[in-house]
């Protein structure tokens, strides 16, 4: 599996920091630190050879974007799919929420594209607006494919909050027929020694509107405003009683709010699916045109 760098990945936390603490404190929708967020996800993505998309929907709190970026090359009838939001809450910087899987997903793709490997599969990834508006931006995503397009996505891993200061390994139990994506995420962190736990978190991300429609997906959260027990602090480490991240929506999830341990493992994680599924052979299940 490769190895995706944690110090690239931090680099890029710094610069959605830099860019809140510019902006008025936030990266918001309909607020400029979200704009900017955008700009700079865009700019690394255009440079790197990818093909990208700004998607613009309109909320309660102003019109925002979708970014959505392809890698040239791969069977566009077999979609390998990676995202998470890209916007924090009004009242802080956001940078576990969501600054680390959007700067995960960022650094995969860049390190992928980098590698010069030519994936089997149509490699896209999203940064979708307006998730803690009610995860606005991957409904509106959703909504915009037609059933060919939709049905095209072979699966979506979604990434969000995975540098908690208090950490644990939540997989997302999402299992339905076909999908082996949470078991491949499962047995990457047993073959590192990660002990982890499976999470229900049905409704609370962006992998929702894939997975109502019926695609496979799987995530990966290293926990929010839940307490941490004793029996986790003492497989994981970390503080009993307290929450794995205390910053939770709150003026402190800045880059001081991230355990760089959890990025690093968490990051590979994802290296790995991103490795095994642009390579994975879909066969014959491509649909009918
Ligand atoms: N989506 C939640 C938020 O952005 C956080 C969360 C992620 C909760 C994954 C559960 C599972 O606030
Ligand atoms: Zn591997
Ligand atoms: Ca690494
Ligand atoms: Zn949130
Ligand atoms: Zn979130």
């Amino acid at each position: 599996s490769p190895d995706i760098s944690v110090t690239n990945t931090k680099a890029h936390l710094d610069q959605l920091q830099a860019i809140a603490t510019a902006n008025g404190g936030n990266r918001y929708t309909g607020r400029s630190g979200y704009t900017a967020s955008i700009n700079y996800v865009k700019g690394k993505l255009d440079a790197a050879g990818f093909t990208t998309t700004v998607q613009s929907f309109s909320t309660s709190a102003g019109t925002t974007q979708n970014l959505i970026a392809e890698l040239p090359g791969g069977d566009a009838n077999n979609v390998v799919m990676l995202g998470g939001h890209l916007d924090s809450v009004s009242n802080g910087p956001g940078i576990n929420d969501n600054g680390s899987g959007s700067a995960g997903v960022l650094e995969a793709a860049l390190a992928y594209a980098a590698s010069g490997q030519s994936a089997k599969n149509k490699l896209r990834v999203g940064f979708w607006g307006a998730e803690e508006l009610g995860l606005l931006g991957s409904k509106y995503y959703m909504n915009s494919l037609s059933t060919a397009e939709k049905d095209k996505i072979r699966v979506y891993l979604n990434v969000d909050m995975i540098a908690s200061p208090n950490p644990g390994y939540f997989v997302y139990d999402d299992n339905p027929a076909g999908n082996s994506a949470r078991d491949e995420f499962t047995s990457y962190y047993t073959s590192k020694g990660i002990p982890w736990e499976y999470i229900d978190v049905q409704g609370r991300s962006d992998h929702a509107a894939f997975r109502s429609y019926g695609i496979p997906t799987a995530g990966i959260f290293s926990g929010a405003e839940t307490l941490k027990t004793s029996a986790q602090a003492q497989k994981w480490g970390g503080t009993s009683g307290r929450a794995f991240d205390p910053c939770y929506h709150s003026s402190c999830d800045s880059v001081s709010n991230l355990d760089l341990t959890a990025l690093d493992r968490n990051i590979d994680a994802l290296g790995h699916m991103l490795w095994l599924y642009a390579a994975k052979d879909y066969g014959t299940t491509t649909p009918p045109a």
